[in-house]
């Protein structure tokens, strides 16, 4: 009985010590923050997460650790999302249109030509509208970190697009926003919702015809190799929100938190920077080298996508915040102080 007892205590006492993060030999385990992304390395989201582990483990030492999960090695993105409200990852930055399940608002960075180049996605994110839009699925357990960019992105198909009638009968790869999915249907064309990592196979195997993705992503995953065909329609950026929960966030200790929080701006400068840069310099790597052909169309050949797609936005402005919805129009007008992110 004694012995059952002495056990019993000895078990509660392991369970106290592991939930303090002291390990039995009384040593302090550092926090473990599990980072999952699906893009290759070697593109701004990537580099970005690397950074962030190399300046928080020298920042921090033997109190955090970051382990970096590119490339989809542990989740897609829709896994990741739901595995940070399980305590599986603790920090994502997946696409815009990936949260748009836990916020419909979100959806303000999927309308079609609602922000015409960067440096208006950047007025709008640093607005107060925008700064809110990071803190809008608290509710659901999910907290908005840092926007990251990568692109305006590309659309892609195995034949030459130039208006919006060419997109008719063709089936294209889709992230998993209901406005995407409106996008193409309205335009003839038949929208399939995959993950990233099927990305390739599905091109390869002509499950679909088409997709849309930045320069950055098309040369680092090996795009180009599929499809040579490129259009600079400027419909739609592709940026990123790192996240976390909310439980890990609020249960971190003051210090390490704001070290977090300041290690973050650095990186995201950085992101930003490699971003702009990389969307010059990975599009004309590959046009240099003569693996992809491009058309960029001109103020009236955009119109007439806009024309056509405009419509069809109309039906999802409203489930957005009307204050966030002002604020990305606004961004097209407002020319405010030297921007944190780079403009
Ligand atoms: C996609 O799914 O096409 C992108 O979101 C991938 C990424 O993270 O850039």
């Amino acid at each position: 009985m004694k012995k059952r007892i002495c056990l019993a205590v000895l078990g509660l006492l392991v369970t106290v010590v592991g939930f303090l993060g002291i390990s039995v030999e009384g040593k302090a385990q550092p926090i473990v923050i599990r980072f999952s992304h699906v893009v290759a390395e070697n593109t701004p989201k990537g580099i970005g997460a690397q950074m962030f582990k190399e300046l928080v483990e020298r920042r921090l030492p033997g109190k955090v650790v970051v382990e970096v999960y590119p490339r989809s090695e542990k989740f897609t993105d829709e896994q990741a999302i739901v595995g940070l409200l399980l305590g599986d990852v603790e920090m994502v930055a997946p696409s815009f249109p990936k949260f748009c399940r836990f916020g419909k608002s979100l959806q303000i960075f999927d309308i079609p030509f609602m922000f015409e180049d960067v440096a208006e996605v950047h007025r709008f994110q640093q607005s107060k509208a925008g700064l809110m839009l990071l803190s809008s699925m608290e509710a659901v357990g999910i907290k908005g970190l840092r926007y990251w960019d990568n692109g305006m992105r590309v659309l892609s198909a195995n034949r030459s697009i130039q208006t919006p009638q060419d997109l008719k009968g063709l089936s294209f790869r889709i992230e998993s926003s209901h406005v995407f999915h409106s996008q193409y249907a309205s335009l003839g064309a038949t929208p399939r919702v995959l993950p990233y990592k099927l990305l390739p196979d599905a091109l390869k195997t002509g499950l679909v015809d088409g997709y849309e993705n930045s320069w950055s992503n098309i040369l680092a995953s090996k795009l180009y190799l599929l499809r040579r065909n490129y259009t600079e329609t400027g419909h739609s950026f592709l940026g990123y929100m790192v996240a976390t929960s909310v439980s890990f966030w609020e249960g971190l200790p003051e210090d390490i938190r704001r070290e977090l929080e300041r290690t973050l701006d650095e990186v995201t400068l950085e992101v930003n920077r490699l971003a702009e840069e990389k969307a010059l310099s990975d599009k004309n790597s590959l046009l240099h080298a003569g693996l992809v052909e491009v058309i960029s169309l001109n103020k009236k050949e955009k119109q007439e996508w806009k024309d056509l797609l405009g419509p069809m936005s109309l039906q999802f402005t409203d489930d957005i915040n009307p204050e966030i919805l002002l604020a990305a129009k606004q961004a097209k007008y407002w020319r405010g102080p030297a921007s944190l992110v780079g403009d």
